[in-house]
């Protein structure tokens, strides 16, 4: 009999609009494993209102997330590409979790400390809880393989404690869950500010996967780097952030080598470097916006994937929720 297919999932919060981080951290690596795997990615709405948002932005954003996973190459015939709010076990297991959960768990998460902190005016109880929340994503599906850039290992590591704790008193209910993080592009940094990770909140030096060629180039003449002529083109993580930043993306995007990046920009400085690595990103973006731009269009092809998608998630994640419904000690529905 034939084993069955590895299940790999992820997730990304629709509170902004898909960047070069989330791309190459993420996404890049789901659709390069679409026939070996059964996969299943959603739009993490729920997570965004721990958040304020504005709801028909909301609401835009997830329909057009949606557009550009199709248009980064995740066919809906062969992934299971859904909303989270539309699939309501998410919620359901999430309550249970959460009282298999920690407070000190919690408070030791980075995402909730820095969100807490740029946020003091709505520190909530869901900004809170929220990795109880994304484990019920993860352990629903019986995911192996979790496809997530660097900062959210903590929170897959956070899953994988409490689907041990789960089973060591319930028996195997959980399918224990691995991070898969790249080795290239799991951590992106910002073109303005190399110190911290690529994201909206600073636009200007953040990709966007809609941004037009034009814009992509001026951000990356723009992108931050240092006063070395001598030899300005290597890596060095520590004392040169912003050359190694685009070294990483152009790495990631070219498949060279560090050292073969090295030698192709030697003697060269970086008024070569920066237009050739904002060249390749435009190469790689292009067609995924045109894409896109043709999809959003097309509202109803849209809805008709995320429909069938929640109807497929939904009849996967129910037979993990009956039995830990079962497990805990609650009747069937
Ligand atoms: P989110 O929405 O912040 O980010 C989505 C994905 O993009 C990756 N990423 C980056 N990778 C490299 N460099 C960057 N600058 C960068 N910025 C973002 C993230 O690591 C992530 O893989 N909690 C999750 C969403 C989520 C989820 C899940 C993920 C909810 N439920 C279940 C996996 C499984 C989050 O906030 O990611």
């Amino acid at each position: 009999m034939e084993e069955p297919k590895k299940r790999m999932l992820s997730g990304i919060q629709p509170s902004g609009d898909l960047h070069l981080g989330n791309y190459l951290g993420a996404i890049k690596n789901w659709s390069s494993r679409v026939d070996e795997y059964e996969c299943f990615y959603f739009m993490a709405d729920l997570h965004t209102i721990t958040v304020r948002q504005e709801p028909a932005e909301l609401r835009r954003r997830s329909l057009h997330q949606l557009a550009q996973y199709i248009a980064c190459g995740l066919d809906p015939e062969k992934n299971v590409l859904f909303l989270q709010s539309m699939v309501p076990q998410h919620a359901q297991l999430a309550w249970v979790l959460n009282c298999y959960t920690m407070f000190g768990e919690l408070s030791r998460m980075t995402q909730f400390k820095d969100k807490s902190a740029k946020h003091k005016d709505n520190i909530n109880a869901g900004l809170f809880t929220y990795p109880a929340l994304m484990a019920a994503d993860i352990l629903l599906y019986q995911a192996d393989y979790v496809p997530v850039g660097e900062d959210q290992k903590q929170h897959v590591e956070l899953t994988r404690d409490i689907a041990t704790r789960f089973n060591s008193i319930y028996g195997d209910v959980f399918k224990v869950p691995e991070p898969l993080i790249a080795k290239t592009g799991a951590r992106i940094y910002g073109l303005t500010t190399p110190g911290d990770k690529m994201s909206k909140s600073v636009p200007d030096g953040c990709v966007f996967l809609m941004d037009d060629p034009d814009t992509i180039a001026r951000k990356f003449k723009r992108a931050v780097t240092d006063s070395d002529t001598e030899n300005p083109v290597r890596y060095d993580r520590e004392n040169k952030p912003g050359v190694a930043n685009l070294m990483n993306i152009y790495s990631t995007l070219t498949g060279k080598t560090f050292e073969e990046i090295e030698a192709e920009f030697a003697g060269k400085g970086y008024g070569v470097f920066k237009p050739a690595v904002g060249e390749v990103v435009i190469d790689a973006m292009r067609p995924i916006r045109e894409e896109a731009e043709r999809l959003i269009k097309d509202k109803a092809y849209l809805e008709d994937v995320y429909r069938k998608g929640a109807e497929h998630a939904s009849y996967v994640a129910n037979k993990t929720l009956r039995k830990v419904y079962k497990k805990v000690g609650f009747y069937q529905i």
